[in-house]
């Protein structure tokens, strides 16, 4: 049967739009929230972050998803360096992958917001496949490049050493730092293009292990096909400190005026 829409409710329903986005019906849809930008890739809207974390907390169990809502929206910041802590260096101190001090206690706090957050961006699309070898599911995360990859991909990346690749595990009970999920927001297609170019190989999970070790050293230890880096973007919006002449002066200018 066809619902009937009340053009009253449909018009609330847009100005209320978060709040429809973050009921578990809807958080149901594994896009929900996400709209498609030019690109055609799904793009994390603010409601969806919202949803999803929600989602995350009725999946979780929780009584109440207002619990996660009520929860300060601080993330957890980084220690100063050890020269600036004066000695007082916390108990309790929790280093990321990536080398960055926390208090534990704020980590712990944090816990179930970054698990949140974490499967959210692993649930996306684009890495929904391995970034190596485009096998499902993804597992792990190589948090210094950005990388989701699926379990035999990760064990090569053990395998090059931390130097290389910190592999980190997306499915336990690990504790994530805010600059480990800042590092894995951009994903496994944008992680790619700054890796491969255009030019690069691409794998299908039936690689041989002697192939697969090999693409993954040329692409992450030897950086084989990571295009040059590009210069900045030229600051479009500054040019409007500086406007051009008046057009009229080009014109009468034209005619020797
Ligand atoms: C983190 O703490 C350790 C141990 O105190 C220290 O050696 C290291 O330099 C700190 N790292 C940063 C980035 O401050």
């Amino acid at each position: 049967m066809q619902r009937v829409f009340n053009p009253i409710h449909l018009a609330a329903a847009a100005i209320l739009e978060p709040v429809v986005a973050a009921t578990p019906k809807k958080a149901a849809t594994p896009v929900n929230g996400q709209h498609r930008g030019p690109t055609g890739s799904a793009t994390p809207t603010g409601a969806a972050a919202l949803s999803g974390r929600l989602a995350a907390a009725v999946r979780n169990g929780e009584s109440s998803p207002r619990s996660v809502l009520d929860e300060p929206v601080d993330q957890p910041r980084a220690l100063p360096p050890e020269s600036l802590l004066h000695g007082v260096i916390p108990a309790t101190m929790w280093t990321s992958k990536l080398g960055t001090n926390y208090s534990l206690d704020d980590i712990r706090k944090n816990d179930k917001r970054a698990h949140a957050e974490l499967q959210r961006i692993r649930w996306r699309p684009d890495n929904s496949r391995c970034a190596d070898c485009a096998a499902t599911p993804t597992v792990w995360a190589i948090v210094n490049h950005g990388t989701f990859v699926c379990l035999r991909c990760a064990s090569v990346h053990r395998s090059l050493g931390t130097h290389i690749s910190k592999p980190k595990g997306c499915t336990g009970t690990y504790l994530w730092g805010p600059d480990e999920l800042q590092a894995m927001r951009p994903g496994n297609r944008a992680a790619n293009i700054a890796l491969l170019g255009d030019s690069a190989p691409r794998l299908t999970p039936d690689v041989s292990d002697a192939a697969l070790r090999e693409h993954l050293v040329d692409k992450y230890e030897k950086k084989r096909w990571a295009p040059a880096v590009r210069p900045p973007e030229p600051p479009d919006l500054m040019t409007f400190d500086e406007p051009p002449p008046p057009p009229e002066e080009d014109f009468f200018a034209s005619f020797g005026v």
